[in-house]
C-alpha cells in the first residue's frame, strides 16, 4: 500500500480510536482522510470496474485492465478469481499506484463457486430457507478462499415470464416468497461480519423490474405502474437491505421511460432517500453506454452525466466513468462532491471487508486448497439438490423404483448422460466434477436392477436415427426413464425463447417409447416453466429437476430409488400453454370472473383459465390431509395478532415433508386486490400416520399495500385466510380488520 495511504490510515485509525463508533468500525474519519488527499483522477478511478480476461460475461470493451490498475484508474476487477491470480492483480494496485488503495474483486457466484448448487429457481423450489442460506454460505466459503470479496448475487427479480431465460436465476413469481429468499441468501453470503475471511459482500440485482420484459425478450422494455412496481417488484430489494446487503446493481431495462442506470427516481428517491441505503451501486455490464442506444443520451459523456446524477457509484466495464467523469467535473456539469459521495460508499465497503487492514487477506492458497469442494460441501450440494426436486405426477406409485418390482431400467433422452447439469452462471464449476443422471443411477443402483442407456435423440433436432436403439432397450426394460427438456444453454442471460414447449423431436421419441406400454418416468431438466400438457397426460410420473448442479445425478437417483421423499413445491406457475402467459396465482378477479355457464365472462374458448401446475404445487410419496383451520378471533384491530391454526395429517405409509402455505385475500380495497397473496409458509416433517398442528400469525402490517392514494397502508374490511399445500387446494376462513 502506498506510503501516503499507510500514514493517512494510521493517523485516522488513531483518530477513530478517540471517535466514538461501533467498536472502531466507524470508518468515516478514515475515509475522509483518504478522500482529502485523492486527486480527481484517483476518485474517478475508484468508480471504474473492469473485467479480467479470465471470464467474459458481456461485450468486451478492451482488456488493458492491468495498465489501468497501475495508473490508479480502476477500483474493482470482476471475473478474476483464484488466490494467486487475484493476489497478482492486487499487488499492482497496492504497490504500483500512488495511494495503494486495494481493489475489490467481484464475480457472479450465483449458486455456488466451485461446488455448484441448483439454479436459483430450482433451489427456491425447496422452500427451505435454511438450505438456501447454507448454499449461499458454502458459496461464500469457497469464493472468499479463492481471492474474491464480492458476489453479484442474489438475483431477486420477480418474474412469471417463462419466455425469459433469466427467470431461472431468481426465486419465482411471489413477492413475499422472494423477499424471504432474498434475506436468506444475503445472510448466507455476508454472514455476520464482512471482515470475516469466509464472507462475501452481496449484491441485490437487478434494480429494478428487470423480470418483466415485454414479450419475455431479454433487455426489452418494461412498462408498469408505480403501484405494481412498489407492490410487487420492489419489496425483495427492501428485504435485502433489511438483511444488510451492501451493494446493488442496476438493471438494463428502462422504467417509466428512463433506463434504470440513469433513474434518479429509483436510485436517489427510492434507494437513498426512502430506504436510506448506504452501500454502493454498480451498473450492470456497460449499462451506462447502453443509454445511448436507449436514446436518452447522445454520447458517452451525456450517459455518464445521467448515471452520476442518478447516484450510480461504479461503472462496470463501460469505460464511461474512466473517460468522462473528469471532463464532466472540469466543465462544471458534475460537482466533485458527487464523486466524493460515490468514492465514500465504495471505500466504506472496502474497509468493511478488511481490505485496508490486509489487501491480500482473501488470497491464501493454502486455505483455498483446503476449502474448495470439501466433502461436507459436496454432501450439502446433494442434500439441497434433492430438496429442490418437484414431484409433479406419480400415477400408480410408479416411483420410487424398487428392486421388488423392477429388474431392468431403460434410461433414454438427451439429458440422460450429459454432465452439463450445472445450469447457467455456474461460476468456476467444473463439468468434469458434475454427476450426470446416468452416473447417479449407476452409483446408487439397487443390486438386482440393471440399467441400459442411450440418448435416443438430441435437444433440438428432427433426427430420428437414435430412436431404434432407444426403443430396443425400452422393449427389454420394466420401466423407462426419459431425461428430457432443455439444454442448460437455453436458459440464463440472452436466452429468451418464443416457445416454452419441449424442443425438437423429444416428445416424438417419448410417444414412441410410450407405445411400448412400459411405465415411463419423465425426468425434466429445464431453466424455465415449460408447457408440458402432453407429457402430463401421458407420463406415469414426472420429476421437475431443473439443473441441480454438481450432485445432480446422485440427487435424482436418491428420489427415484426412494432414498429421499420429494418435498419441493413450484415457486413459479407452469402454464398449460404460452397463450395463457402472463399467468400467476396472484392475479386480479376482474369484473367478469370465469363462469362456464356464462358466455360473457373472462375465459378462453380453447383452454381452461387455470394453469397446468399452480404456484406452490408439488407432490410427495405420501399424502397430507388438512383439517380444523381455525382463528383465535373473527376480527382484529391494528394492534392485534390474528392466530391461525391448522391440522395436517400424513395419511400415507412413509414420512414426508410438507410445505404448509398461508395466503390472504383482501375482499374489498380502494383499488383491486389479488385473489390471493402468500403471507407465510412452514416446511415440516410429518411422520407417517401422524398429525401436526401448524400455527401462523397475521398482523395488520401483513395487510398493507399501496392504496388508491399511493399510501402504504391496510384498509379495514373483510379478508379471507387460505391454507393448503399449494395455492389452489386450500381451506378458507373469514376475518375482519376493524
Ligand atoms: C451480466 C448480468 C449480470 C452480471 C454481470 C456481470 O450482463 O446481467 O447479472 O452480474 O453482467 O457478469
Amino acid at each position: 500500500m502506498g506510503i501516503f495511504l499507510i500514514l493517512i490510515v494510521a493517523i485516522a485509525c488513531n483518530d477513530s480510536k478517540t471517535n466514538t463508533g461501533d467498536n472502531g468500525k466507524n470508518y468515516e474519519s478514515k475515509i475522509d482522510s483518504i478522500i482529502n488527499i485523492m486527486t480527481l483522477e484517483e476518485k474517478a478511478g475508484q468508480m471504474v470496474q473492469y473485467t479480467s480476461g479470465w471470464d467474459v460475461t458481456g461485450p468486451v470493451i478492451d482488456d488493458n485492465y492491468e495498465e489501468y490498475i497501475a495508473s490508479g484508474r480502476v477500483g474493482s476487477i470482476f471475473n478474476a478469481h483464484t488466490s494467486a491470480y487475484n493476489r497478482n492483480l492486487q499487488k499492482i494496485a497496492v504497490e504500483e499506484t500512488r495511494l495503494g488503495i486495494p481493489l475489490i474483486f467481484g464475480y457472479d457466484v450465483i449458486h455456488g463457486y466451485k461446488t455448484i448448487f441448483p439454479i436459483s429457481l430450482g433451489e427456491s423450489a425447496s422452500w427451505d430457507l435454511d438450505a438456501m442460506e447454507r448454499s449461499a454460505r458454502i458459496a461464500a466459503e469457497e469464493a472468499s478462499a479463492a481471492g474474491l470479496h464480492w458476489t453479484f448475487a442474489p438475483m431477486i427479480d420477480i418474474s412469471f415470464e417463462p419466455r425469459w431465460g433469466r427467470v431461472s436465476e431468481g426465486a419465482g413469481e411471489d413477492t413475499y416468497f422472494v423477499s424471504q429468499v432474498a434475506k436468506a441468501r444475503v445472510k448466507g453470503f455476508q454472514g455476520e461480519d464482512l471482515m470475516a475471511l469466509n464472507t462475501l459482500a452481496a449484491c441485490a440485482k437487478h434494480f429494478a423490474a428487470y423480470g418483466a420484459p415485454q414479450a419475455g425478450r431479454d433487455y426489452h422494455t418494461v412498462d408498469m405502474s408505480e403501484r405494481v412496481l412498489r407492490d410487487v417488484y420492489l419489496p425483495p430489494f427492501k428485504a435485502a437491505i433489511d438483511a444488510g446487503v451492501r451493494t446493488f446493481m442496476t438493471s438494463f431495462n428502462e422504467y417509466d421511460g428512463v433506463p434504470a442506470t440513469g433513474s434518479e427516481f429509483l436510485f436517489q428517491q427510492i434507494l437513498r432517500e426512502e430506504w436510506g441505503f448506504d452501500g454502493f451501486v454498480v451498473t450492470d455490464y456497460t449499462a451506462i453506454n447502453e443509454m445511448i442506444e436507449h436514446g436518452v443520451a447522445k454520447d458517452l459523456e451525456g450517459a455518464s452525466e445521467l448515471a452520476i446524477n442518478a447516484g450510480i457509484d461504479m461503472d462496470m466495464q463501460g469505460g464511461a466513468y474512466l473517460n468522462h467523469l473528469i471532463e464532466l467535473v472540469d466543465s462544471g456539469k458534475v460537482k466533485e462532491s458527487q464523486l466524493d459521495e460515490a468514492v465514500r460508499r465504495i471505500l466504506r465497503i472496502k474497509f468493511e471487508l478488511g481490505l485496508f487492514d490486509d489487501p491480500y487477506r482473501y488470497s491464501n492458497e493454502e486455505r483455498e486448497k483446503e476449502t474448495i469442494m470439501k466433502d461436507e460441501f459436496i454432501e450439502a450440494a446433494r442434500d439441497i439438490a434433492r430438496k429442490s426436486i418437484v414431484l409433479l405426477k406419480n400415477d400408480n406409485n410408479t416411483l420410487p423404483i424398487s428392486e421388488s418390482k423392477i429388474k431392468n431400467i431403460a434410461l433414454v433422452g438427451p439429458l440422460s448422460s450429459t454432465k452439463e447439469v450445472l445450469g447457467s452462471w455456474h461460476a468456476s464449476g467444473d463439468y468434469e466434477k458434475a454427476v450426470s443422471l446416468k452416473e447417479g443411477l449407476e452409483n446408487n443402483l439397487p443390486a438386482n436392477i440393471k440399467l441400459a442407456q442411450t440418448e435416443g435423440t438430441g435437444f433440438d433436432t428432427d433426427d430420428e436415427s437414435g430412436f431404434a436403439a432407444a426403443k430396443r432397450i425400452a422393449a427389454q426394460s420394466d420401466v423407462i426413464i426419459m431425461a428430457l427438456g432443455e439444454s442448460e444453454h437455453m436458459g440464463g442471460e440472452a436466452a429468451s425463447r418464443t416457445s416454452i414447449e419441449i424442443p425438437g423431436n423429444q416428445m416424438k421419441l417419448f410417444n414412441e417409447l410410450k407405445a411400448t406400454g412400459k411405465p415411463i418416468v419423465a425426468v425434466l431438466m429445464n431453466s424455465r416453466p415449460l408447457a408440458i400438457s402432453e407429457l402430463d397426460n401421458k407420463a406415469d410420473a414426472i420429476l421437475e429437476t431443473w439443473f441441480l448442479g454438481t450432485e445432480a445425478g446422485n440427487a435424482i437417483a436418491d428420489v427415484i430409488f426412494g432414498e429421499y421423499n420429494p418435498s419441493a413445491k413450484l415457486p413459479v406457475t407452469f402454464p398449460r400453454s404460452l397463450g395463457q402467459v402472463p399467468i400467476h396465482y396472484n392475479m386480479k378477479n376482474t369484473g367478469r370472473p370465469i363462469d362456464h355457464d356464462e358466455k360473457y365472462t373472462s375465459k378462453y374458448i380453447d383452454s381452461p383459465n387455470d394453469p397446468l401446475y399452480p404456484f406452490g404445487y408439488g407432490l410427495s410419496y405420501t399424502s397430507f390431509d388438512y383439517s380444523d383451520l381455525s382463528l383465535n378471533s373473527k376480527k382484529i384491530t391494528k394492534d392485534d395478532e390474528l392466530k391461525v391454526s391448522v391440522k395436517v395429517e400424513n395419511t400415507g405409509e412413509v414420512d414426508g415433508e410438507e410445505v404448509v402455505q398461508l395466503y390472504i385475500q383482501d375482499l374489498v380495497g380502494s383499488v383491486t386486490r389479488p385473489v390471493k397473496e402468500l403471507k407465510g409458509f412452514k416446511k415440516l416433517m410429518i411422520k407417517a400416520g401422524q398429525t401436526e398442528t401448524v400455527d401462523f400469525t397475521i398482523t395488520e402490517k401483513d395487510l398493507r399495500f399501496y392504496t388508491k392514494n399511493m399510501d402504504f397502508a391496510s384498509e379495514p374490511g373483510e379478508f379471507k385466510v387460505y391454507v393448503g399445500g399449494n395455492s389452489e387446494d386450500v381451506m378458507e376462513v373469514l376475518f375482519t380488520l376493524e
